[in-house]
This record gives structure tokens, sequence and C-alpha cells, in this order.
């Protein structure tokens, strides 16, 4: 069956950018002039995805309002001359999203269980907004590929440094079944570093099956006493295989103060309107700070 549906589960309370998210969804944190969710938007466009399910929370609306239409500002473009803009502007309404509220957050899990009519008996896309996937072909179509291959759950893992494994969920894995793809003995959700099965670690973006709202309207809460997919993931794995895909690509996590800041940097040396003022601008940093 094709892949037609994402769930972008945006319900959580930012609470690592306080005070700056006590009334602005971390979501809507631009990365030079793009909210960070766009990226996101953008990667399920190009992977081949049509319908998307935002689940959001209290004071998430101006995620819905960046992705409609602005008539009068469209008009005020168009009469300018502004073409380009005018283009970008647009560009946003062109795919079908649908939103639904999250009104207790109970974790990640409980999220992704709120797209459960959305889904119906269908595959589907999971995409956490705090990662920003960069690879000649989408992260979430790498996985749509595995799974014509395999028709079963698969997920995106990373190597991440040892002490950090803690942050993530983390993967016991087993054989390479073809390589980069791995049959996974058990999935643990933020393991201590002393612990962790693997420094394969669960990265923001998922292909599951519908059973795994079986396994989620059943599952008790886990670490930080929040209902875990990575929990539901693991009983799944019990009943159907479930893959783990192996990133290659660049990944930038915007989730924290200083990823956020690295991937600002990076994107701005690529973007053509400010890349010369700001090369030349950390050159002349990197001098003084010598
Ligand atoms: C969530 C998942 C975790 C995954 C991580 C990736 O954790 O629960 O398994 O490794 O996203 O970013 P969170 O970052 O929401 O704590």
């Amino acid at each position: 069956m094709k892949v037609r549906k994402a769930v972008i589960p945006a319900a959580g309370l930012g609470t690592r950018f306080l005070p700056a998210t006590k009334a602005l969804a971390k979501e809507m944190f631009p990365i030079i002039d793009k909210p960070t969710i766009q990226y996101i938007v953008e990667e399920a466009k190009k992977s081949g995805i049509e319908d998307i399910l935002v689940v959001t929370g209290k004071g998430k609306r101006p995620i819905e309002d960046h992705f409609d239409s602005v008539p009068e500002l469209e008009q005020n473009l168009e009469a300018k001359g502004k073409d380009e803009l005018l283009r970008l502007v647009e560009e946003t309404t062109d795919i079908n999203l649908y939103f639904i509220r999250q009104s207790h957050p109970r974790g990640l899990g409980d999220a992704v269980l709120m797209a459960k009519d959305f889904v119906g008996d269908e595959p589907f896309a999971v995409m956490l907004g705090d990662d920003i996937m960069d690879d000649k072909v989408p992260l979430t179509k790498q996985l749509i590929n595995r799974y014509e291959q395999t028709h079963a759950s698969t997920l995106a893992v990373m190597k991440v440094p040892h002490d950090e494994v803690n942050k993530y969920g983390v993967i016991d894995p087993a054989a390479q079944t073809h390589p980069g793809l791995y049959d996974v003995k058990q999935f643990v959700e933020k393991p201590d570093v002393d612990k962790a099965p693997s420094d394969l670690a669960i990265i923001g973006r998922y292909l599951l099956t519908p059973e795994i709202f079986d396994m989620l309207e059943t599952q008790k809460p886990g670490a930080g006493n929040e209902i875990q997919l990575t929990d539901a993931i693991d009983r799944l794995n019990k009943i159907q295989r479930v893959f783990a895909h192996e990133f290659k690509g660049q990944r930038y996590d915007v989730g924290y103060k200083f990823g956020y800041l690295k991937t600002s940097i990076e994107f701005g040396l690529a973007h053509p309107e400010v890349k010369a003022d700001l090369t030349a601008y950390i050159k002349e940093l990197a001098a003084k700070l010598k």
C-alpha cells in the first residue's frame, strides 16, 4: 500500500526555550526566514506524502495560520511585482494539512495515538519537528523505499556520541538484513549511558504500520512517566518485524539552544542573501577570539 500520510507531533511545551516559548510555538522559530516546521513539511512533500496531520496543543494556532493563505498579503506582493516573495508565500499552502489538539500532553506515544482515525488502516510516517534532515533522498522517502521492500515498520537511527544515548530511544541491533537495515532485538527509551545496548539512537523519523495503534492503546507509561512511542514499537516488534534504517545524511537538531544556533549559522552560510556577509563576519569574529 502506498504511503500517503504523515503525522507531525507538535504539542510539546518547548520548555528548553523558555521564556521564548511562553507565547510562541517552538515549531514557528525561524531558521533564517522559514519556521522549523516548514522544513519538516517540505521533506514530507518531497517524499510523496499527500496528507499531514499536525498534533497541536495550546498556543499552537500560528502553525495553522502559517500554512493558510493570506489574500491581502498576496495581493499586495502581486501589485508590487514581488514575484519571488509571492511564490514563497504561496508555496506554504500547497499541501493538505489537518490539525488535532491534544488537550493533555501525555507523551509522544499518546500524541501519535491521536492520529488513529486520520491514519486508518494505512502505513504512515511520523516526523518529529526537532530534527531537520538533509540528504540527496529525503529521509522520509528513504523509509518509504524500505517499507516498499519489506512491508514492515522501519525507524531511522543514527550513531550518536556514547555519553548522549540517554537522551534518545536506542536500539539493540541484530544482523543487518540489507546494508544499513538492521533487525532489532530491542528498543529502549532513554537508557542509562552504562546500560545502553548500542550507540544507535532513534532520530525523529518513523515509518509505522497501523498495528502500532493497538500497542499504543494499551501502552503503560514508561520513561518520564510518559506514554512512550519507543515502548509501543518494542511491543510491536514482538508480533511484527520492525527494522532500523541507518541514516547517513546530515541531521540538524534544533530542539536545544546550541543545536538551534548551529543550524541557523550553517543554513545562513548556505543562504544566498546572507552567506557573504555571514562568512565575513564569522572570520572577523574568529580572528578576535584567537
Ligand atoms: C523522542 C523519542 C526518542 C527519540 C527522540 C529523537 O524523544 O521519544 O525515542 O530518540 O525523540 O529526537 P524526545 O526528544 O521527545 O525526548
